[in-house]
């Protein structure tokens, strides 16, 4: 059943991970998908992944937190179909991992800057168009650790527990305007972002990524007189 039909959805950080999977799963209830990132190769085989299921995915290259490149991309998927209808705030990375008695600080704030910075800039490109037409849905995937504590793991942690607030403050400003604004909360998800080092938890006991794409779905498509506000989601066993 193809409930998104005649929509445009924007996913940050579709190229793979939990945005590309999201982007699939968007595809197929009728969405037309807009990726960015900043791997070309990732990009064009997400969409072309979709298109050959029948979706419709359309990408553009470009580092979020350029705010020049950014606003290509935005205008580029304006161009499209003149309309702008779901924005998922996705693009992360994890850095600066370590104690923060030892921390290199332009590690630290790129860390912090660049996971935060990306989520303000793509907002604040996309929000004009939503509020001129009166509708639009935002998810932002942020993190467990926007609410708990993980030692080592400050810099990225500031970062999306910015994203709450930020969140939560958006909400507030826009939700009498037709624009709905959601964070999802997730725990370790099985995805590149870990990396190949060492203490890793086990991959085998995280979240799958479509499931968390699944979930972000479902706040998309709740309806319109109710919000998912913020959801958290644990892996089953308990690993982070
Ligand atoms: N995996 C987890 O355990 C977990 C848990 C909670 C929350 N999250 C959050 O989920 C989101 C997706 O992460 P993931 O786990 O799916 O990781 P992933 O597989 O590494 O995917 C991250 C995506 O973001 C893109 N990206 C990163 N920095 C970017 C930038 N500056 N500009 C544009 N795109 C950028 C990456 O593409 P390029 O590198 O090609 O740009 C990639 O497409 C992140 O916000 C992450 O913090 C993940």
């Amino acid at each position: 059943m193809e409930t998104l039909t005649g929509q445009v959805a924007l996913i940050t950080g579709g190229g793979r991970g939990i945005g590309a999977e999201t982007a699939k799963q968007l595809a197929q209830l009728g969405a037309t998908v807009v990726l960015v990132a900043r791997t070309r190769a990732q990009l064009e085989a997400t969409a072309d992944e979709i298109r050959a299921a029948g979706g419709r995915a359309y990408w553009f290259a470009a580092d979020v937190s350029d705010e020049g490149a950014l606003r290509e991309a935005v205008q580029g998927a304006l161009g499209i179909t003149g309309n702008l209808d779901i924005l998922v705030n996705n693009a992360g990375f994890i850095q600066a991992v370590g104690p923060i008695e030892t921390s290199e600080p332009s590690e630290w704030w790129r860390t912090l800057e660049g996971n935060l910075k990306g989520l303000y800039l793509t907002t604040r490109l996309v929000l004009p168009t939503m509020l001129e037409q009166g509708r639009g849905q935002i998810v932002n995937v942020l993190s467990i650790a926007a609410a708990r504590a993980f030692g080592g793991l400050s810099a990225y942690s500031c970062a999306k527990a910015a994203g709450l607030m930020f969140t939560r403050i958006l909400a507030k400003e826009v939700r009498k305007r037709g624009v709905r604004v959601m964070a999802i909360l997730p725990g370790a998800v099985d995805t590149a972002i870990w990396g190949t080092g060492e203490g890793i938890p086990e991959r085998e006991k995280m979240i799958r990524p479509s499931s968390v794409a699944r979930l972000i779905v479902q706040m998309l498509t709740t309806p319109p007189d109710a919000t998912v506000d913020e959801l958290w989601v644990l892996p089953q066993e308990g690993v982070l």
